[in-house]
């Protein structure tokens, strides 16, 4: 294999969670022990404080001018990883979704204080839809937060996959006194504030060594004692089988804030994390070992400056090793590209890269060539699967406001939902724009870019469905008959599929049972 060991040491991963839970402070931590920043407070929040547009597109501005910040790249311990940043707010869950079909695995952050939030329950489902493996860091074990063991039944349940303790916390809030490692039986006391460096860990093979009295007094000690005995017997050790097909998720205790606990989870993912994989296609499955370069784009980023109109696209590698310079096949368009600058992304910083392998990410170039999903190749036909649409949950018809700028207008929004800003169906019949998002503040956003970059003023007009489902059918006259007989609720997106519009979960329901030889789907990836 040429380029084994270039593979075996990439790690590819997101970091997810409800807003606020702790994500941006994950992060960082990561970064400080790569050595990727010094201090801390470098990595800049991306979450949306207010629930505005200008504070929106603020932060777009920057990340535009920054979107080194959109992949992280950093070593530890021999290892290189790809850390991808995934937007906070749930607006931009889509944008969410999509980044997780690049990664190979994901850290969960859970609040310790809050259990599990809304936002954590969707992109959970995304990681099960893709099985997808999870580590989860329980955060803010300075505060006061839930039991643990109605906590860990809580992810257990609300989340739907089995736990796996690797520390165990000493009391909370006030109280806290640290982690014990299940797995390496060692003990940390915790120090508010701890340095990257710091090396705090009493090594004890015994939990009976009267150190760990000594260390935690001995109510605590006995607790500790009485909790690693109940927790040990239920779970014993990791099955990494069971973590690696996202069965089983490992679980952390610690407080990011603090840069407590963050260590052990580190080492345990560069141990246990999967390595870039093998991946399907629409024809075969794609070895990861193949000598022969492929990637897809997951996400574009637009630059917001008018005058630069420029986009960025991100491109995972699968196989191979991707080149500048080199001709690769753009296969939607069915031509051949290629790239003098693409970009490596290490942390706050940009830098053109000579070569790129499975697991990276590079940025490249775009002035409108690529849409998400986008495949490349050394020349054979194929595209990646796994990198579905999903249902939008609020829908708009676009209303043109300025009839002399219709083109504009039409080319705004073709290379938005490009972007993957949103998605758009047109009515069948009657030609009506219909923009599907998942949230509110993308409106804003696209109402606002297609006036500054484009000069095409629009409005929003509400419409009341609440679901698109993609339809398929063996019989295509049934499916023909279905879209005639409901044409105020048939569209179909931007590649010509056929959507129906359901104004509630009754009427989708109803549809469903009447029409049995018509299959519904909640994501576009069926076709
Ligand atoms: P997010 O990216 O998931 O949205 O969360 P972020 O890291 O921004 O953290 C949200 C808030 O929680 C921040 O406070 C952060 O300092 C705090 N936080 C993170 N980890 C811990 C922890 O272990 N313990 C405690 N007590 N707090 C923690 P903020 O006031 O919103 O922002 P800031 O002004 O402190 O930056």
């Amino acid at each position: 294999m040429k380029y084994e060991k270039e593979i075996n040491r990439r790690k590819t991963f997101a970091i997810i969670s409800h807003p606020d839970a702790g994500k941006t402070t994950l992060t960082e931590k990561f970064l400080l022990f790569g050595g990727a920043i010094q201090v801390a407070g470098a990595v800049k929040s991306n979450k949306i404080k207010k629930h505005a547009t200008s504070d929106f597109m603020e932060i777009e501005r920057q990340r535009g001018i920054s979107v080194a910040t959109s992949v992280m790249t950093f070593e530890y311990n021999g290892f290189l990883i790809n850390l991808l940043d995934t937007p906070g707010h749930k607006d931009f869950a889509e944008d969410t979704y999509r980044t997780l079909t690049a990664v190979d695995s994901v850290v969960l952050v859970v609040d310790s204080v809050n259990g599990v939030e809304e936002q954590t329950r969707r992109l959970m489902e995304v990681c099960r839809m893709r099985s997808t493996p999870v580590i989860v860091f329980i955060n803010k074990l300075d505060r006061d937060g839930k039991n643990r063991f109605d906590l860990l039944e809580e992810i257990e349940k609300e989340l739907n996959i089995s736990l796996h303790p690797m520390t165990w916390p000493i009391n909370s809030g006030k109280d806290f006194k640290g982690v014990y490692n299940l797995h390496d039986k060692s003990l940390r006391i915790f120090t508010a504030n701890t340095k990257a460096d710091e090396e705090d860990v009493i090594a004890i093979s015994d939990l009976s060594n009267p150190v760990v009295d000594e260390k935690l007094g001995a109510r605590d000690a006995a607790t500790l004692r009485e909790n690693v005995e109940l927790v040990d017997g239920v779970y014993g050790e990791l099955n990494v089988e069971d973590y690696l097909a996202g069965k089983v998720a490992p679980v952390f205790f610690g407080s990011a804030v603090n840069n407590f606990g963050v260590k052990e989870m580190l080492d345990t993912f560069i141990r246990i994390a999967p390595i870039p994989k093998d991946r399907e296609t629409n024809k075969r499955e794609i070895s990861v070992d193949e000598d022969k370069f492929s990637g897809f784009v997951f996400k574009i980023h637009a630059n917001l400056d008018p005058k630069h109109r420029d986009r960025i696209a991100f491109l995972r590698v699968c196989s191979g090793k991707f080149e500048r310079n080199t001709y690769y096949h753009h296969v939607r368009l069915d031509k051949d590209v290629r790239f003098s600058n693409p970009y490596s992304f290490m942390a706050r910083s940009k830098d053109v890269i000579e070569d790129a392998y499975p697991g990276d990410v590079v940025g490249l170039f775009d002035t409108g060539n690529f849409k998400i999903g986008d495949t490349l190749t050394e020349g054979e036909d194929l595209y990646f699967t796994g990198i579905p649409s999903f249902s939008p949950e609020i829908f708009k018809e676009l209303v043109n406001k300025d009839p002399m700028k219709t083109k504009q207008l039409e080319k705004g929004i073709s290379q938005l939902t490009d972007e993957g800003v949103a998605q758009l169906f047109t009515q069948f019949g009657g030609n009506k724009k219909i923009i599907g998002c998942v949230g509110d503040l993308q409106f804003e956003v696209i109402q606002y870019r297609l006036l500054h970059e484009y000069g095409a003023a629009c409005e929003f007009r509400t419409l009341p469905f609440y679901k698109a489902c993609w339809l398929t059918s063996k019989d295509p006259k049934k499916l023909e008959e279905f879209l005639r007989f409901k044409q105020q609720n048939s569209a179909e997106d931007k590649d010509g599929n056929p959507v129906y519009l359901a104004q509630s979960e009754w009427f989708l329901n109803t549809e469903i049972q009447n029409n049995p030889d018509i299959q519904f789907h909640f994501t576009s990836e069926v076709l």
